[in-house]
Order: C-alpha cells, then structure tokens, then sequence
C-alpha cells in the first residue's frame, strides 16, 4: 500500500453492552472527566497518521449528541446493525461514500480506550506494506485448557503459536469492505474482522500490542482502565 493512503478509524460503537449491568451501553460510561468512547477518539485522532474517523452508533442512541465532541479532524456518524460486523461495514460504506476506495480503514473497538501512538504507528505501517492488512495482536501466556460437556478438562490446547486478537485491524478499505460483504450475505458469525478477511482468503499479518489496550467488558475493567490510563500520562508527563 502507498504511504500517502489516507487512513481512517472506523470505529463500531452500536454495542448494548449488557455484561457490564449498567444503564448505558459501556462505551458511555466515564473516568477522568470523559466517556470511554471519547477518550477512544482522543487517542485515535491525535495520531498524525489518522486523517478522521467513522462513528457506528445504535440507530436511536441518545448519548452521542449530548457529548458534544469537538475535534479537529472529520468524525462521521453512521448507524450501525445488529452484530458487530453490521456496524463495520457500515461505518465502511459511508467512508467509502466520503473518500472513495483509496483509504485504509483502521478498526477500533469503541470500548478499547488505551491503545498507544506506538503501537498505531506499527500496525499502520504493517497494514500499508501487507496487501491483506495487519492487525494488533497479544501472544497468549496461560495454558489454555478445553471444556467437557460436563465441565471437565478434555484436553490441554498447546499454546505456542497462538496470538489473542486485539484492535486496531487495519485493511485496505476494499478488501475489507468485499471480506465483509460476503460474510454478511453468508449470515456467517464471525468474532472480528480479521477472520472476513481470512473467509476470503487472504492472511493479515500479525503485530504484537500491548496488554494495556483492553476490551473494557465488565463493571472491574472501568476502575483498571483509569489506573493503566492514569499510569501512561504519567509516562508521557515524564518522557
Ligand atoms: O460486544 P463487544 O465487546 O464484542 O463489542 C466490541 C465493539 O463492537 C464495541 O465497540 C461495540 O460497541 C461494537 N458493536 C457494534 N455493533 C454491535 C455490537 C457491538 O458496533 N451490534
């Protein structure tokens, strides 16, 4: 991919967010001052590589408006769909709508607040020299171990070569855009976007991301992420 490719954050926001037990989908809750969902942007907007971002939000959100977020890039709202997939590719369509096919679309969870410039830098350069894309990944350090019906241990999965798939996954906006399309008339269940891409038979590369940048999902994540988010400004304060 050419490095004067604009990319664009297309972030999938249209989640409920039911594990988190809370009156509002997760992406709304705050620490610091800010929704989780700002502080999301913040991050991504402030990359200099980043040229906007495509927001996917419930059809009949009632929170978006009454932040009122200003930034100096574009954001563009789009609704999202049932499943996550739904959402992407909208938030798809409408940055192809906006900027044609020449774009690399960035897709970033709504709830992963703290992913670092560094760790952007390196996924973007990836995905611009990789045709299939790249994605944010974390190699995976427990045993992993497989359920019985009854809840017992069947097998012990060996663990070397296996990576947990994080957020940003960056891809050339028409292959991921095609990728889902198929996906989404096979009525496929995919977990991330990755996986369309390998349907279609390709194979995104994979970097490896920091542990900080967690999916927030259950009411002790908000307390964590203050912490891990609290910690990097002090580092950065410091640098
Ligand atoms: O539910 P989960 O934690 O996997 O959600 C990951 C991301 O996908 C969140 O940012 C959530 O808002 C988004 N999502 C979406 N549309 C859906 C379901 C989830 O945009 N229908």
């Amino acid at each position: 991919m050419a490095s004067d490719i604009p990319v664009w954050a297309v972030i999938p926001a249209a989640g409920s967010g039911s594990r988190m037990q809370q009156d509002k989908p997760k992406q709304y809750l705050s620490f610091q001052g800010k929704t989780i969902l700002e502080h999301c942007l913040d991050r991504l907007l402030s990359h200099p590589a980043i040229d906007g971002a495509v927001l996917a939000l419930q059809a009949d959100d009632r929170f978006w408006q009454e932040l009122d977020y200003q930034a100096d890039k574009p954001v563009f709202i789009t609704d999202g769909g049932a499943h996550r997939q739904h959402s992407v590719y909208s938030g798809l369509t409408t940055l192809q709508y906006r900027c044609g096919n020449d774009a690399i679309a960035l897709v970033h969870d709504a709830v992963r607040p703290l992913v670092s410039h560094d760790d952007l830098s390196r996924v973007i350069a990836a995905a611009r020299e990789h045709t299939a894309g790249a994605i944010l990944a974390a190699p995976v350090s427990d045993t992993l171990k497989k359920q019985s019906d009854d809840m017992e241990i069947a097998a012990t999965v060996p663990r070397q070569g296996l990576w947990r798939a994080l957020t940003p996954q960056v891809f050339h906006l028409p292959v991921l855009l095609n990728a889902l399309k198929q996906v989404i008339d096979a009525e496929q269940a995919i977990t991330d976007d990755a996986q369309a891409v390998e349907l279609a038979g390709y194979s995104p590369a994979l970097v490896a991301g920091s542990e900080e940048n967690f999916k927030i999902t259950r009411p002790g994540d908000l307390a964590l992420a203050e912490k891990i988010w609290l910690d990097q400004r002090n580092q950065q304060n410091n640098e």
